[in-house]
């Protein structure tokens, strides 16, 4: 059965508003953050039958997004005065990344989320990303419709796992009980002078691409220096960095309340020993500790098979899961083996 909604966006005669698509400006962004959180905050009480106090949990999506790829975020507005609705994408080099979308309730069903949609496929067409994804609520008929209609498929589950750190000693690495030695040491993107910085992205973007052809990170973790959100890890061995994890911490970022969330972490794959994860999120919970949050968060891509099963081994719980959408070039690139954490909210 359809979801009934009430049409407010009809004119006293029963017309269809003048919706228009444009790119977000600086003065909308207030807005498109309301629109955002009321739209999910409507969503999730319908789903979980009560009301978040906030729909993200005080996670931020839309300034910093917006700063990073401003031309890959539109709002919906109607009769050029009223922001109903809005989309925010990004590429990662060929991989474009879309959402969160939003269209107030009371305009749903009248093809303002499809055009908002469009207008995000026309940005990674234009940009050529080869490879389209999102994710999105497996059990919504809504959902997998609309996306359905661009082409995504339903894939694996991605789980949002997270751990409490703020009591009793650091977690002990079963696998360093074991007995494996690989000396690992962590260092942080934001200590590293300019020239430095450059380096370390060659690298990152080396172990991307490795993961899939032309993926590339960099702004990310450009962002994430140039407006303090958190700090990049790199996970070195030797003088070689053989890993990296975009953490933001709590404030403006995608983190939420008191807590550490990691966005982006890959090892490179041929480096991809689990010991190096489970260290690496030891790492992790380090930094989480000396910034005094409460939780590490690390979202799961279940394809990563062996990196869903060292956050298992490392006492992670699912705090949630959506499925994974994806649409063009190698929508099946993933290797089950590669030691990747990414989050593709
Ligand atoms: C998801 C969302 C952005 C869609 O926006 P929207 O403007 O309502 O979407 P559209 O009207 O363009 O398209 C919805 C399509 O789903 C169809 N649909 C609606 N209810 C449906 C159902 N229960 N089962 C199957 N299809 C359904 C509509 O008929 C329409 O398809 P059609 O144009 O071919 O008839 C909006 O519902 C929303 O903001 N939801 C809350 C936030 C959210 O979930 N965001 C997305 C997270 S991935």
């Amino acid at each position: 059965m359809r979801a009934t909604v009430d049409r407010a966006g009809l004119d006293p005669q029963g017309r269809l508003p003048k919706v228009q698509i444009r790119r977000v400006r600086k003065g909308d962004l207030a807005k498109v953050r309301d629109v955002m959180e009321q739209t999910f905050g409507d969503f999730l009480e319908r789903q979980l039958g009560t009301r978040p106090r906030q729909a993200f949990g005080g996670a931020q999506y839309v300034h910093h997004r917006w700063l990073m790829e401003p031309w890959g975020c539109f709002v919906a507005e109607e009769d050029s005065s009223k922001i109903v609705g809005a989309v925010l994408a990004v590429t990662w080099g060929t991989v474009g990344v879309l959402g969160p979308v939003a269209v107030l309730t009371n305009y749903h069903n009248q093809t303002i989320g499809q055009q908002l949609i469009r207008a995000a496929q026309d940005f990674f067409d234009e940009n050529k990303a080869t490879l389209h994804g999102c994710v999105t609520y497996p059990t919504s008929p809504k959902h997998l419709y609309l996306y359905h209609k661009f082409g995504y498929r339903p894939k694996h589950l991605t789980a949002v796992m997270s751990r409490a750190i703020d009591r009793g000693p650091a977690r002990v690495s079963t696998l360093a009980k074991a007995g494996v030695k690989t000396p690992v040491t962590a260092r942080r993107f934001s200590t590293l002078e300019e020239a430095k910085k450059k380096a370390a992205l060659v690298r990152i973007h080396r172990i991307t691409n490795a993961v899939y052809r032309g993926m590339d990170l960099a702004k990310e973790i450009e962002i994430v220096d140039g407006l303090a959100l958190g700090d990049t890890l790199l996970l070195e061995r030797g003088r070689d960095v053989i890993g990296f994890a975009i953490c933001h911490s709590p404030g403006v970022s995608e983190a939420p309340a008191g807590s550490l969330y990691v966005k982006f972490l890959a090892i490179d794959p041929p480096q991809k020993k689990p010991e190096h994860l489970e260290q690496f999120v030891t790492i992790i919970e380090g930094l989480g500790q000396e910034l005094g949050v409460q939780r590490v968060i690390l979202p799961v891509y279940a394809r990563y098979w062996t990196a869903y099963n060292v956050l298992i081994q490392c006492g992670y719980q699912i705090d949630f899961t959506m499925i994974r959408m994806q649409r063009g070039k190698q929508e099946d690139y993933e290797d089950p083996s590669d030691l990747v954490l990414d989050d593709w909210r």
